[in-house]
C-alpha cells in the first residue's frame, strides 16, 4: 500500500454542522470520563461524510474535542484506508482490493478498468470529477473475491463484465445492490448450498 499523507491543499478550517455537532456530543457521551478518545473513529467518519474527505483541520478539530494529541488522530486517519486524505469523486470513490485472494480472482483486471474508465492514477479525479479510485488491502470479504468497496458497502464476486455494469450504473445514478454481484447467498458455494439440504424433520421446524 502506498504511503498515506495529507493532501497538500487543505481548507483553512473545519466545523461540524449543528446537527453533526449534536450527534458528536452524543457519541462522546457514550464513553466514560477519560475515555472520550474511543469516539475518534466515529467522529472522523462523520467529518468525512460531511466534507467528502478527511481534512487536516478536521483532524485537529476532532483531536481538540477529544482531548487527544494531533499526532494520535493523524496516525488513525492515515492508517485506515476508510479515511480519504484527498478529495474524491462526487459520485463515488472506488476502493479495489488488491490483496492476494482478490488478486488471484481477477482484481488486476478491475484495476486496469479503473485506469481506463476513471483515471490513470489512484486518487486522481476522473475528467468530469465524478469518480476516483484506489487499490486497498484486504476488505475482509476474501471468500467473495474480488471485492470493491464504495463508502460503507462492498460489491463482491466481481468480474470485468459485472464491474463494467457497475460503472455504467454508477454513471447513470442508478442504485447499486451491495454484496455478491452474482446473486449467491453470502459466501455459500458458487453453485448453491451443498450441505444441510434436507427438509427439517417434523416437529423441529422453527416457529
Ligand atoms: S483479499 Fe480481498 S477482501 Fe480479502
Amino acid at each position: 500500500m502506498a504511503v498515506r499523507r495529507l493532501y497538500p491543499e487543505q481548507p483553512l478550517s473545519f466545523a461540524f454542522t449543528p446537527e453533526n455537532l449534536a450527534w458528536a456530543k452524543r457519541e462522546i457521551a457514550k464513553y466514560p470520563a477519560g475515555k472520550e478518545a474511543s469516539a475518534v473513529i466515529a467522529l472522523l467518519w462523520r467529518a468525512q461524510e460531511q466534507e467528502g474527505w478527511t481534512t487536516e483541520p478536521a483532524i485537529r478539530a476532532i483531536a481538540d474535542m477529544l482531548g487527544m494529541a494531533y499526532i494520535r488522530v493523524l496516525e488513525i486517519a492515515t492508517f485506515y484506508t476508510m479515511f480519504q486524505l484527498a478529495p474524491v469523486g462526487r459520485k463515488a470513490h472506488l476502493q479495489v482490493c488488491g490483496t492476494t485472494p482478490c488478486m488471484l480472482r481477477g482484481s488486476e483486471a478491475l484495476i486496469d478498468m479503473c485506469k481506463e474508465h476513471i483515471a490513470e492514477h489512484q486518487h486522481e479525479l476522473s475528467q468530469d470529477g465524478d469518480f476516483s479510485w484506489e487499490e486497498v488491502e484486504c476488505l475482509g470479504c476474501c471468500a467473495n473475491a474480488p471485492v470493491v468497496q464504495i463508502g460503507k458497502d462492498t460489491y463482491e464476486d466481481l468480474d470485468p463484465e459485472l464491474f463494467a455494469k457497475m460503472l455504467r450504473d454508477l454513471r447513470a445514478g442508478k442504485p447499486l445492490k451491495p454484496g455478491s454481484q452474482t446473486g449467491r447467498q453470502t459466501s455459500c458455494p458458487a453453485g448453491g448450498p451443498t450441505t444441510l439440504l434436507d427438509e427439517p424433520k417434523r416437529g423441529t421446524e422453527k416457529v
